[in-house]
């Protein structure tokens, strides 16, 4: 999380290069912005609480300088206010961190015994002051931070400014990503590569323990051998063109209505050579074990991923949150495959996952949507969703190429066969959805303290995905359970008017589940009920129903999820929420 941009290069550009930047890499954390730049040789900072756009009313008249740095923050360290908002300064040093000093607390209990004093909560304070101090004994910027490297522990991405050195940034990098982007005699410095991209397509991508410094004529970057490595100039392919709302009111809105396109061309890519389209992929064949690993969304995904290869493929899958995964056991076998999803490539649990398990040498595939992104790079095998560049923090495209890669997969590694009639079908099936409003059922649970969603097996990994959609966008309290299991605690929480939203696709537990929809009626909920066609009989006792048309069992997840997307989506408008960017969330997260 938090946003890095640096500028070094025209003086008429560096205001211009750092807000948009901070504005394209908002999605990483808006609760408070900030910028360093040189007045001549003097570092002035601007910080505001709040997103990017209250910054921007700060300068009240045009920077003119060759260099500067901004931050966009997700606090991790002390609330979002002034004070804790990057750039920090010591001496004569400013400096915005993505990342967390895990170390921070005995550092600045040493530094306060040499006499720093610290105005904010942060780690990033600590980072810069034990910059500062270095730098005071060894007169050398890159020495001291080599040796600020040495002596922090856990992550961060770091741009630096130095009033001995008004023409460079300085950087470093841990765990958190950084890219230098390469312009003609101006050079950038950013988080990710499209906050640059409609700068430049060139960039470097900055290695775990590496630093250095940027000029507007060069970049040199070390390792800690102190020995200078020589980088690789990559070009980015994608383009910011999905980065526009083009007239709809929310990038969720407008993502959402891409998700038929999506799914379309990746099965066309996948239609068109199948043999070519598995070609990069591993054998599956030679797999007894797979483990999924992922957070938030892509965990959902996964979910429903494990159902398609172990019904399609046979075999046994366990799906875990990276965030535990990465602390309990691992069993490892060379006949083990690790799959790790995500839609940014860069979240910090599921990055941490990948590099262990590659530790233990097993194979590893990365589903990805964010092309060049670390787990991408760093995965022995990367299959892109190619959702195109997502900007709402709640993932609704990028989750849905998710769960269709995980189809695909199935569908290239087994005998099992999808007409393409159907896929059109599906392609119908969602348009209808997306012009559909559930004005009614959305009046019903904008007010509700509480809403229960519950399925079984596919059933209960969409009703997750669904339940984290309204929690994420409208902040209404809602959880999703298996639908077989409200019994052993939570059905207590049922009452007169309590929501339930009941998800009936799959034919083989269809009436397992209606049991159970049937004890909570009992009970007093108000069901809605998300059925599939096929199943629909006559539930006139159930308070709403949306029902799913006829789609092809493989893709009835696919068709399933949207009506839930949109009905999350209206009532986090009829709600007044902040649909993009809600409370206290990123879309990437960095940190642990
Ligand atoms: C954040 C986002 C979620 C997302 C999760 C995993 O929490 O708000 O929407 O599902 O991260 O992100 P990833 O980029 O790894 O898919």
């Amino acid at each position: 999380m938090c946003g890095i941009i640096g500028y070094v290069g025209k003086k008429d550009k560096t205001q211009s290069v750092l807000m948009d930047g901070l504005t394209n890499l908002e999605y990483r954390g808006y609760d408070s912005a900030g910028i360093a730049y040189f007045d001549s040789q003097n570092i002035e900072i601007l910080k505001q609480k709040g997103k990017v756009h209250t910054l921007s009313s700060l300068i009240e008249k045009p920077i003119s300088t060759c260099c500067g740095i901004g931050h966009t923050r997700w606090a991790t360290h002390g609330k979002p206010t002034i004070l804790n908002a990057h750039p920090h300064q010591h001496g004569k040093f400013a400096l915005v961190h993505n990342g967390i000093i895990e170390n921070a607390d005995v550092l600045k209990t040493k530094l306060s015994e040499e006499g720093y004093q610290f105005y904010s909560d942060t780690d990033t304070e600590v980072a810069v002051a034990l910059l500062d101090c270095f730098y005071q004994r060894n007169h050398d910027i890159l020495l001291s931070i080599y040796e600020l490297m040495k002596r922090l522990e856990g992550s961060y991405a770091f741009a630096i400014l130095c009033e001995d050195d008004p023409d460079s940034i300085y950087i470093a990098k841990n765990e958190s990503p950084l890219i230098v982007g390469v312009g003609n005699l101006e050079m950038y410095v950013a988080s990710d590569v499209p906050a640059i991209l409609q700068e430049t397509s060139k960039y470097i991508i900055i290695e775990d323990m590496e630093y250095g410094k940027v000029e507007k004529d060069g970049v040199h970057i070390y390792n800690m051998e102190q020995e200078e490595v020589s980088k690789e100039i990559l070009t980015f392919e994608g383009t910011m063109d999905s980065a526009k709302k083009n007239g709809y009111a929310h990038f969720m809105l407008k993502e959402m209505m891409e998700e038929p396109d999506v799914l379309k061309n990746l099965f066309q890519s996948y239609w068109k050579d199948p043999d070519a389209w598995k070609k990069n992929l591993p054998d599956f064949e030679k797999y007894r074990e797979i483990d999924i690993v992922a957070c938030g969304s892509a965990y959902h995904a996964g979910m429903i991923g494990k159902c398609y290869l172990e019904n399609y493929l046979g075999i046994p899958v366990a799906v875990s949150l990276a965030s535990e995964y990465r602390y309990q056991s691992i069993f490892s076998r060379q006949d083990k495959l690790v799959i790790l999803v995500s839609q940014s490539g860069e979240t910090a649990d599921t990055l941490a996952c990948l590099k262990l398990v590659q530790d233990y040498g097993m194979d590893t595939l990365a589903i990805v949507n964010v092309v060049g992104s670390s787990i991408a790079r760093i995965a022995d095998y990367v299959l892109y969703t190619n959702a195109g560049y997502e900007i709402a923090v709640a993932t609704t495209k990028a989750y849905i190429a998710q769960v269709a890669s995980f189809l695909l997969i199935a569908l290239a590694f087994s005998k099992t066969h999808l007409e393409l009639e159907d896929v059109k079908n599906l392609y119908v099936v969602q348009k209808q959805f997306l012009e559909k409003h559930y004005s009614e059922i959305v009046n019903q649970l904008s007010d509700a303290s509480r809403i229960f969603f519950i399925g079984r097996q596919v059933d209960y990994a969409i009703a997750m995905e669904a339940s984290l959609k309204l929690k994420e966008i409208s902040y209404l309290m809602s959880d999703a359970y298996a639908a077989g299991e409200l019994k052993h605690g939570t059905i207590s929480l049922i009452q007169e008017g309590t929501p339930v939203i009941a998800v009936v696709t799959d034919p083989n537990i269809a009436e397992k589940t209606i049991s159970n929809i049937k004890e909570v009626k009992a009970r007093g909920a108000y069901v809605i009920l998300i059925i599939s066609s096929q199943l629909d009989e006559s539930f006139d006792w159930c308070d709403q129903k949306i029902v799913i048309p006829k789609v092809s069992t493989l893709l009835m997840p696919l068709a399933t999820i949207l009506p839930l997307q949109m009905l999350a989506y209206d009532i986090a408008l009829a709600k007044g929420c902040d649909i993009d960017q809600p409370r206290n969330l990123a879309k990437s997260v960095t940190v642990e």
